[in-house]
């Protein structure tokens, strides 16, 4: 077993993979992504992460990508790899040419694929819950296209790091909540699972639209409506997902508990339905 990339169509180790020093994702983070991963064999959501690239390339006017191409070479790229469990990167940006802010001309875009082991959430984090921060909401206001512009969310987890917590919740100056620096965010108040709305506040997770879901097919009353701080900080469950972490229970909150202080169980029963779907292959 061994990491791979494709960059372009070329596959090598992923030691090897090189990009150059002109390329604007380097420069100018003038880029989009994606983060797939797999479960014993096969890639999760595929599908979905090909169409939320695609808009994500519309949104900042990529052109000329053949997401056909990118989805072969995405599964040969973990076919190479060996891994049963791995996370599948992409990375599209709009190309390498001399540094100006606007490009002089048409670009071809940089495509890179890479395999790596998926880690996942620990199975002590899953069993006790984690603790989140809550920060100032700092990012651009087109939150719901992947770029790599990450870097609120990664200052943003440095200081909940820093302060021994899993994740740091965005909350912006007027109080309200959309999403973590690198997952979604769910609450449960009276039996009523809510996580706020798509639009271009938050990333559309493709775990998020799952676990609505899996909440609904279970006769789980969710609905997708606004979430105020003071909402979060009295709600009975709180949760995050994303395609590594899953489904995972938030127990403190700046280091205040959620509730009992324990994973709540709407939150075990969504983490074991989503662990079914997934046992079943069931992501379309
Ligand atoms: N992050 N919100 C943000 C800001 C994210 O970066 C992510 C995913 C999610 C969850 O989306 P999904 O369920 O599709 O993984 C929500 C990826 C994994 C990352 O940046 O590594």
């Amino acid at each position: 077993m061994r990491e791979v990339a494709c960059v372009n169509g070329q596959f090598m180790p992923l030691a090897e993979a090189c990009i150059s020093v002109n390329d604007r994702g380097f420069l100018f983070g003038d880029s989009v992504y994606e983060v797939a991963r797999t479960y014993e064999g096969r890639v999760w959501a595929l599908d979905r992460h090909l169409e939320r690239l695609r808009r994500s390339l519309e949104g900042i006017q990529i052109e000329g990508v053949d997401l056909n191409a990118v989805r072969a070479n995405m599964l040969e790229a973990y076919q190479r790899s060996g891994f049963d469990n791995a996370v599948i990167y992409v990375q599209i940006t709009r190309g390498a040419g001399p540094r100006s802010h606007v490009p002089d001309g048409p670009m071809k875009p940089t495509i890179l694929i890479t395999v790596r082991l998926c880690k996942g959430a620990r199975e002590e984090q899953v069993r006790n819950g984690v603790e989140v921060i809550l920060v100032d909401e700092t990012r651009w206001a087109r939150r719901d296209i992947k770029t790599t512009n990450l870097l609120p969310n990664i200052l943003a987890l440095q200081q909940a790091h820093a302060r021994g917590a899993h994740e740091a919740v965005f909350v912006t100056d007027d109080g309200w909540v959309h999403e973590a620096s690198h997952s979604n965010l769910f609450i449960v108040s009276g039996g009523v699972v809510r996580t706020p709305p798509k639009g271009p506040a938050l990333l559309p997770g493709i775990t998020r639209d799952l676990v609505l879901e899996c909440a609904r097919r279970a006769g789980i009353p969710a609905e997708e409506l606004p979430v105020s701080r003071e909402a979060l900080l009295s709600a009975d469950e709180v949760f995050l997902t994303g395609t590594s972490s899953e489904v995972l229970g938030v127990v403190r909150i700046d280091g205040q508990p959620v509730a009992s202080g324990t994973v709540g169980p709407i939150t075990r029963r969504l983490h074991a339905l989503y662990q079914d779907r997934v046992a079943a292959g069931d992501d379309a």
